[in-house]
Parts: structure tokens; sequence; C-alpha cells
């Protein structure tokens, strides 16, 4: 296959297209090599929201990276990751209060689901390890956020490589609010299925993106969640949930929900 860009010693995300260079940003405008403006309206892949160009991110970063280069988590905490998670703690619902920095969504996604299955190793339920996901869904490109994704052209080739997880389908609100998927009840019929005393955790997007609609969903969720409390209890939700547990990825748009058996199933 001829690179397009053969002088190149980067190992492009694209081989075959010759990619412009970003050479600065400004506000919700990109500007190349060819000065050519690119209105970056998504924000990346929804990563730049705040937009490009910004004096006070910019000097905040300079500051702390002169004041330190880095520190290893296990040996030191210090000042900016303290203070950002103190705002984030004032701002999400209780009983959330610890934040997890990472440095992706892939990344993200991989520490929740494993920490999911520690919750339920250290509860005596080892036998918990499914991770219910749905399809369409994008949670990253590492292995288990991979698998845990349903975008079948970038799992095609991967496929042995993958651990195989309860799968439902994604809703659809436009062209089906009332399919299994929008209703909840692919979600329980899952659990019914798997055996709820083997699923870990529900993951999904409850802010579409890339791959989902946009409508939040919650109300439906809980609402069905709720109704097949036999199966499930204890679900978080950030609107007005004050039980059970969840993590959110770097990009604040997936959610794991831990799945617990009700004390009266
Ligand atoms: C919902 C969701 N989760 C996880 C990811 C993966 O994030 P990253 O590309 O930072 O690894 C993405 C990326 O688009 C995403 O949209």
């Amino acid at each position: 296959m001829p690179l397009a860009d053969p002088e190149s010693a980067v190992f492009h995300r694209k081989l075959t297209r010759r990619l412009p260079v970003a050479v600065r940003g400004d506000g919700a405008w990109l500007v190349d090599a060819e000065g050519r403006r690119y209105l970056d309206a998504a924000g990346g892949a929804m990563v730049a929201s705040l937009g490009h160009d910004l004096a006070d991110v910019a000097e905040a970063v300079r500051e702390e990276i002169a004041r330190l280069g880095y520190v290893n988590g296990t040996q030191f905490t210090h000042r900016a990751v303290e203070e950002l998670a103190g705002e984030l703690a004032e701002v999400l619902p209780a009983p959330l209060r610890h934040s997890y920095f990472l440095s992706s969504g892939s990344e993200a996604i991989e520490a929740a689901v494993k920490l999911a299955r520690q919750l339920w190793v250290e509860r005596g339920q080892a036998h918990r390890w499914k991770v219910v996901s749905r399809v369409p869904s994008y949670h990253g490109n590492t292995l288990a956020a991979l698998a845990l994704s349903g975008r079948e052209h970038y799992r095609r080739i991967y496929g042995p490589l993958l651990t195989s997880f309860p799968r439902i389908p994604a809703p659809d609100p436009y062209r089906d609010p009332d399919s299994p998927g929008s209703s909840g009840a692919a979600l329980e019929e899952a659990i019914l299925r798997e055996g709820p005393e083997t699923v870990a955790a529900f993951l999904f997007e409850p802010i579409g993106g890339s791959s989902t609609s946009l409508r939040s969903e919650f109300q439906a969720l809980r609402e069905s969640m709720c109704a097949s409390s036999m199966h499930t209890t204890r679900f978080a939700f950030p609107p007005s949930g004050t039980s059970g547990s969840f993590a959110l990825s770097s990009r604040m748009s997936s959610m794991l929900v831990f799945v617990e058996p009700s004390i009266s199933s």
C-alpha cells in the first residue's frame, strides 16, 4: 500500500490520505498550514468542547508544568489533582465523591470494568463478571473497551482477542421509541438470560455521541430498572441518583452501573 505521506516518520491513523497539518486553533476554528480554516463543530471527537487558543487554560497548564514535571500516583498526591477532585465532588450527585483520574476514555472504561469486577470479588461474589453493553455504542479502542463497544467495523479483525460480553440493542428513540432497547426491556431480558448472579455491570452512553442518538434516556432507563428491581437494585443516575455507583469516562459520556441482586429476589 503506497503511503500518502512517505516522508513523514509518523504512523498516521490514515495511511492512504495526506492529512492537513493543523497549526493553530482559534475559538471553534482550526487553521491548517495552508491557511484553510475548519469549523471544529464537534470539538474533535467531543474532547475540545471549550474551544482552542484559551489563554487562561494555557497559562494554568504552563504554571503546573513549571512547578512539577511528574509525580507517581502511588507515591504522592499534589495540589492540582486535589483541587480538581474537590471541585468535582461539589457537583457530583451524592453519594459520589471520589474521582480517579486517567488520561483517556478507553483507560477510564478499562478501569471502571476492573473496578466492577474487583467490587464483586471483594464482596465474595466472584461469579459476577459479565458487563452488559449495547449495539451500537462506542467505549474506546483498547481491548476491553473495544470488546464492550458495538461498532462492528472497528472489531472485525480482532474477534479472537475480544472477551465475549452480553450485548443488547441500543435505544432508537427517533425511529423506534417502543423497541426493547428503548424501553429497557432488552436489558432486563439479557440479565435474566445470562443469569442475574453472573452480571457485574451495565455499560452505556447516557448522552449519545458518535454511536447513538443524542436524546437522554435517563428517565426510561430509571423506570425500566425500577420495574426490574426483582433482579437489579441500586442504580445511580446523575439527575437524582442517591444509591449505587457509577463510573464516568474522561469524556463524561459513558456510564457503568454496578448490578446488584435485590434482597427480595
Ligand atoms: C462514549 C465514549 N467512551 C469512550 C471513548 C474513548 O475515549 P478515548 O478516545 O479518549 O480513549 C469515546 C471516544 O470517542 C467515547 O465516545
